[in-house]
């Protein structure tokens, strides 16, 4: 189902102490200036999922999300983490696909795909990244690439099932630069991604699917980015590091 979506991608960063505090004083602005009925996420490193959602409590108005998940459900794969695990632990998120995965672990379109699958299988919701690097921007060849990113992770899902896919479009070259891709550019990209989702599942489908912009998201740019009429809210790095700075982000969301 199509909605807001503010969601933090701590990455590896704070320590359980230093995740804890975050997550107190965010939680209290949260109750506080947040008004409009947005998702707030928190994607935070594993050691810290279930200390983080029993901090949170039930019911929480901040959700908390993992980073990754394993291609595999169970067996002999040291150090991966399954869906299937994150389910038990009752962790509803999961980003897949993220550009440092791609770019560092050598993730590609056929492990997503049976990433996207697990974590569905397991009714967890994943929010997929896609997004061009600076060369291909520069080249004029990023459409294509981005639409060739999600055809091949999502393309075999159902039009039922893509609707539980929260899409991230991420600028490679935006991403923990300071460079944030302007709202037009974020606009564009995101419209080619809700028609190209349109031409393959129908366009009332592409309307239900939220689509999140990431790229040096900062409390100064975010309300002109989730301004745009395709752009359903954020993915947040380095901002979700700061309580203050990320409520702010959050309150961008009209
Ligand atoms: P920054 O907000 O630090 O640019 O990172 C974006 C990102 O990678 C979120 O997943």
């Amino acid at each position: 189902m199509r909605k807001k979506i503010v969601a933090g991608n701590w990455k590896m960063n704070k320590t359980l102490e230093e995740a804890h505090a975050l997550v107190a004083e965010l939680t209290g602005m949260v109750a506080d200036e947040v008004k409009t009925p947005t998702e707030v996420v928190v994607c935070v490193p594993f050691p810290y999922l279930l200390p983080i959602k029993n901090q949170l409590g039930a019911g929480a108005r901040v959700k908390v999300g993992a980073q990754n998940c394993s291609e595999h459900e169970w067996g002999a794969y040291t150090g991966e983490t399954s869906a299937t695990m994150l389910a038990s632990a009752g962790i509803p998120y999961v980003i897949l696909g993220h550009s440092e995965r791609r770019q560092y672990f050598g993730e590609n379109s056929s492990l997503l795909v049976k990433k996207i699958d697990r974590a569905l299988g397991q009714k967890l919701t994943p929010i997929f990244c896609c997004g061009e690097p600076l060369e291909v921007r520069e080249k004029g060849t990023h459409e294509g690439l981005v639409k060739q990113q999600v055809e091949e992770a999502l393309f075999h899902l159902s039009a039922e099932v893509i609707q539980k896919v929260v899409i991230a479009y991420e600028p490679v070259w935006a991403i923990g630069t300071g460079k944030t891709a302007s709202s037009q550019q974020a606009q564009d990209m995101h419209a080619v991604i809700r028609q190209h989702l349109a031409g393959k599942f129908g366009p009332s489908v592409a309307q239900d699917i939220s689509i999140l912009y990431g790229g040096s998201v900062k409390a100064d740019n975010a309300k002109e980015l989730f301004a745009q009429p395709d752009v359903d809210g954020g993915l947040v790095g380095g901002a979700s590091l700061k309580s203050r700075e990320f409520v702010e982000i959050v309150k961008g969301v009209a």
